[in-house]
């Protein structure tokens, strides 16, 4: 890529997945995280673009604390919508292609959308957010399409990466210490993975796709399966015992079904769609892969 590129939330664990590469492939960039740049002060926004005039925008800034945004929604609101609006607005000035993630969690994953739906939610499917978080993500694309066409709107489904916060992580670390660990197994999709994100995106990016496109990995699986073959590829002993959802008591709603469709990722010359057992073990055997 000879392109100026300006990637926006580049600690987080999709963000410094684009890092590594970056850095890897010695391609030049601007990164930027909350300590740099705030999304949500309009003017700092505008400086940035201001200063760097860039060809792409990656934007990887979200506020993602999904119980939390039910005790904190105008934050939420303030940050996936309003700080997303404020970068679009600052591409459509500089006519810079914005490439933004978003969430299954857009969806409302009723029960029977997986009759509906048997390969999942594709591009042009109702949306219908069943939490704060899923809302504010979907006033921020709203946000975008109203803004500028030259944008590329990426939804992911329950992300993994060698870095940051996920739940493959989560899952590692308390089998260290416990015999067993409770997993919900009522709530059905597929895991996305970092770096496959990060490879499809840059693909779509060659081929100069506007508009919507989903990712996630092929297969369906619940937490609680995803959870027991983490520990089996882990070889650890550490049970998993399925629960509900409501028996493990969380705060923000969940979707039942939300399996992200990827029939038309997979028209693009060199996409690549993963089984979610195949990102497991890639993830566990990745030797960036660090716990503490
Ligand atoms: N995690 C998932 O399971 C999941 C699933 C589907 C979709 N997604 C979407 O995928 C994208 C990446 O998620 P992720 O898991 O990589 O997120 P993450 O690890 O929580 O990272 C979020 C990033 O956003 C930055 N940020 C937060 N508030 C900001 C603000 N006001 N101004 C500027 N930067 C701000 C953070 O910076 P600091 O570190 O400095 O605070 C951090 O770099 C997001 O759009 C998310 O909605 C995630």
């Amino acid at each position: 890529m000879k392109e100026k590129l300006l990637l926006i939330g580049d600690s987080g664990q999709l963000g410094t997945e684009w890092r590594y590469l970056f850095e890897k492939r010695g391609i030049p960039f601007t990164g930027v995280s909350s300590d740099k740049l705030d999304i949500t002060d309009r003017q700092a926004v505008d400086a940035l673009f201001d200063a760097e005039r860039p060809d792409f925008v990656i934007n990887c800034a979200a506020y993602t604390a999904v119980d939390e945004a039910e005790d904190n929604p105008e934050l939420a609101m303030r940050v996936n919508r309003d700080g997303v609006r404020h970068l679009a607005e600052a591409s459509a000035r500089h006519d810079t292609v914005f490439v933004h993630y978003s969430t299954d969690y857009v969806f409302p994953g009723k029960k029977e959308d997986q009759s509906r739906y048997p390969r999942g939610y594709d591009e042009k499917a109702s949306t219908e957010p069943v939490n704060q978080y899923g809302l504010s993500k979907l006033e921020g694309e709203k946000a975008i399409r109203e803004t500028t066409d030259k944008h590329m709107i990426m939804r992911i489904s329950w992300l993994n990466g060698v870095y940051g916060h996920n739940f493959i992580k989560t899952m590692l670390k308390l089998s260290r210490t416990k015999d067993e660990i409770k997993v919900v197994n009522d709530q059905f999709g597929s895991p996305t993975f970092a770096h496959n994100v990060v490879r499809n995106t840059v693909c779509l990016m060659q081929h100069g796709l506007h508009g919507t496109v989903h990712l996630s990995s092929g297969g369906l699986v619940n937490w609680y399966e995803l959870a027991a073959e983490i520990m089996r590829v882990a070889d650890s002993d550490t049970r998993i015992v399925p629960v509900t959802t409501k028996e493990f008591g969380v705060k923000a709603p969940r979707p039942y079904f939300s399996k992200l469709d990827t029939g038309f990722i997979r028209t693009f010359e060199g996409s690549r769609i993963i089984n979610w057992q195949e990102g497991v073990q890639n993830l566990l055997r990745d030797p960036r892969l660090k716990l503490d």
